[in-house]
Formats: C-alpha cells, sequence, structure tokens
C-alpha cells in the first residue's frame, strides 16, 4: 500500500513537508481506538531467534531507527508500532534551534537517495523530556545528543553534557552526535582533543548515576584515515561503549541523478543507497581495526534484508534505517526482519 498510493501521493510534496504530513497523521492516528494495535498487528513481528544483548541491553531484535526522523522524542511508540527493535530520537540540542533556511531537504529518486543540510532543527531537550516523562517509551530509546550550533566548539562539551544530565534518567542509551556535516564546525569535534573533551565528562559525569547507560559516538564516513585510527585508538581507551557508523557524508560520487540538479541542490549530506558500500566499508574497518572490541551500529543505505545481513556480517551488532524507510516504506523492518531469521534457520539446517 505504501509503495503504490502514500508514496507517491508524499513525493509530490517536498520531502519536509511531506515528513510534517507523516507526522501529522500519525499523531492523528493515535486518537483513533485500536489504530496502534492494527499497526502492530500488520507490521510488528517477534522473532527469539533475532534477540541479542548488546552493551548490557536486551534488544528484541537488532533492527532501529536512525537518528533524525523522530527529531524531538515525540514518536518513538509510534515508531516502534513498525517493529522497529530500538528507536534513536534526536538529534536533540540543549536550546530549541530552527536548523538552515529552507529548502533544506531533496529527494534523489534516481539513486534512492536524500540530501539534506537540515542542520539540526529540534524543539529542544526539555521538550523531549517532557513528553518522554508523559508517555512513557515501550521501546529501547536512544538519545543522540549535540551541541547548539550557536555554541562554540570550545564550550561544546557543556553542552553535550546539559542533554546528557537531563535526558539521563529516561532513555536507555546515548548517541554523541559529532559527525552532522549540516551544522558549520560540528565534523571538527572528531578531532581526538575534542572529543575526548565532550566523552571523558560524560563518562565521569555517568559515574554518578545508579543506573548504566551505554554511550555511543556516531562518526561521518568522510574521516581521514589517520584521524579514525586515532578515533578507534581513542575509543578503545576511553570505556566508551560502542560506535554509530555512521552519519551522511559529502561526497557525491557515484550518483545517477544528473550533475546540473546536484549543483543545482548545493551542500548537504547525502544518505541512502550509494552510501551503502561507503558505510559498510567503514563498519568492517572499524570492526577489524578495533579488534573486534567496540560494538558497532552500522547505518547507511540500507533497503533490504541482503544488506542488513551483509553489514551484520561485517562487525555491526545492530543496524539501523532512515532513508531506506522513506523509499521502502514501513514494511521495510518486517521484510529485513524475516530475511534475517530466515537466514539464520538456513544456517542452522
Ligand atoms: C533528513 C535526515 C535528517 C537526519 N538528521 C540526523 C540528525 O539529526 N542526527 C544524526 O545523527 N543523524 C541524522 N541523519 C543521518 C541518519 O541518522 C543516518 O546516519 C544517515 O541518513 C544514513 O542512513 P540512511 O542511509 O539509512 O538514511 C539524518 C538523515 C536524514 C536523511
Amino acid at each position: 500500500m505504501y509503495k503504490h498510493l502514500m508514496k507517491p501521493i508524499l513525493f509530490r510534496f517536498n520531502p519536509e513537508t511531506a515528513h510534517n504530513m507523516t507526522f501529522s497523521a500519525l499523531s492523528f492516528l493515535r486518537r483513533i481506538p485500536f489504530a496502534g494495535s492494527v499497526t502492530r498487528a500488520i507490521y510488528k513481528k517477534e522473532y527469539r531467534s533475532l534477540q541479542r544483548e548488546v552493551f548490557g541491553i536486551n534488544f528484541p531484535n537488532p533492527v532501529g531507527l536512525a537518528g533524525g526522523l523522530d527529531k524531538n522524542g515525540e514518536f518513538y511508540n509510534d515508531m516502534a508500532n513498525f517493529g522497529f527493535g530500538f528507536v534513536e530520537i534526536g538529534s536533540l540540542t540543549p536550546k530549541p534551534q530552527d536548523g538552515n533556511a529552507k529548502p533544506r531537504c531533496f529527494r534523489l529518486p534516481a539513486d534512492k537517495a536524500i540530501i539534506n543540510r537540515f542542520g539540526i532543527n529540534n524543539k529542544g531537550v526539555k521538550n523531549a523530556v517532557e513528553h518522554l516523562k508523559k508517555v512513557r517509551p515501550e521501546v529501547i530509546v536512544a538519545a543522540n545528543i549535540s551541541k547548539n550550533a550557536s555554541s562554540m566548539n570550545e564550550d561544546a562539551a557543556k553542552d553535550y553534557e546539559k542533554a546528557f544530565a537531563l535526558l539521563y534518567d529516561f532513555v536507555d542509551m546515548f548517541v554523541v552526535n559529532v559527525s552532522c556535516p549540516n551544522v558549520v564546525g560540528l565534523t571538527a569535534l572528531q578531532d581526538v582533543s575534542f572529543l575526548s573533551d565532550i566523552v571523558d565528562r560524560l563518562l565521569d559525569l555517568r559515574m554518578y548515576y545508579d543506573t548504566f547507560r551505554p554511550i555511543l559516538l556516531k562518526v561521518s564516513p568522510d574521516l581521514p584515515k589517520q584521524q579514525l585510527d586515532d578515533i578507534i585508538d581513542y575509543c578503545l581507551r576511553s570505556g566508551i561503549d560502542g560506535i554509530v557508523a555512521g552519519n551522511t557524508t559529502r561526497s557525491r560520487d557515484g550518483l545517477t541523478t544528473d550533475n546540473e540538479r546536484i549543483e543545482k541542490i548545493g551542500n548537504g549530506g547525502l544518505s541512502g543507497a550509494p552510501l551503502y558500500r561507503k558505510n559498510l566499508e567503514l563498519v568492517r574497518y572499524i570492526h577489524e581495526k578495533s579488534e573486534r572490541k567496540l560494538p558497532i551500529i552500522g547505518v547507511g543505505g540500507i533497503m533490504s534484508g541482503e544488506q542488513a545481513k551483509e553489514m551484520l556480517d561485517a562487525g555491526a551488532s545492530l543496524v539501523e534505517i532512515y532513508t531506506g524507510f522513506i523509499y521502502e516504506g514501513p514494511a521495510i523492518v518486517k521484510k529485513i526482519l524475516r530475511y534475517l531469521d530466515e537466514a539464520k534457520s538456513n544456517k542452522k539446517k
């Protein structure tokens, strides 16, 4: 139904409008009795074979929603109805922020890709906390946190600390986003001197809590090799719990969409099918370089069960999708899980 009915309608609107329309529809559905149960009956299936424990958390399945779709942390339960094993909310910043000027999101249907330069527009951490207090999560929630665009990189650690402390009691794990290409200067925080200032503070702060929340670092696929090696080395030394690999890319390699359109769109992070190989190799590299010691969430261009399996085989403990959900529709989660389950039972035979 999505591919033949809803997608053609939604794709007539610009991506941001389509996104807002979809989320308004989800809010409306909440008011209809049994709509949630019907959605779950259609899309959600549990597989004992796919349950796994990673960083001390028991995941019902390894397929999560990537950061940026439920950017304000208001739709985690609605998204869980589509069968996700966990939902990443955010990126959330301490203060609300508007992000970059519109238009700031573009579809490339010929490439099953998106270019976005939202610039982490969000309603801020406090709004998310209010929602998390009001609506108890029925799914594992990871909070993706970042700094406000207006904060200098030298003060970034304070922003991360604030977002972390406010969210700590209400989410299950954290993703530290230092790799969004759409906030000026943010990717510079991947330099280990900045990174250690941010992450060490969070690791120290965590010691004061009775409960343990895993902390992961989200990296860019565009990192020079030496910088990536330094980050892996730092992650192994610091005691951080894992890596999300990775964010969108600035590269425009391998696109079939004509150059004129790409140039007209301009800056932004590319996601979707063209990112798949790049992020797969990033996952494989981190897995091998860290001698399999760092749990990895593999994300980038996953559109099918085969690709999710390949990402897991390359060393990811979990995977996430965003652009695949837009192009393939909500049934993508069910299809991936069925494929993974079948692959497991074929292996056993
Ligand atoms: C429109 C859009 C907005 C995004 N916003 C965020 C964000 O706020 N924070 C973040 O860490 N990643 C964000 N991402 C990146 C995704 O989480 C993911 O890392 C990337 O899109 C690659 O996965 P995909 O190819 O499955 O989309 C965004 C991606 C898209 C397409």
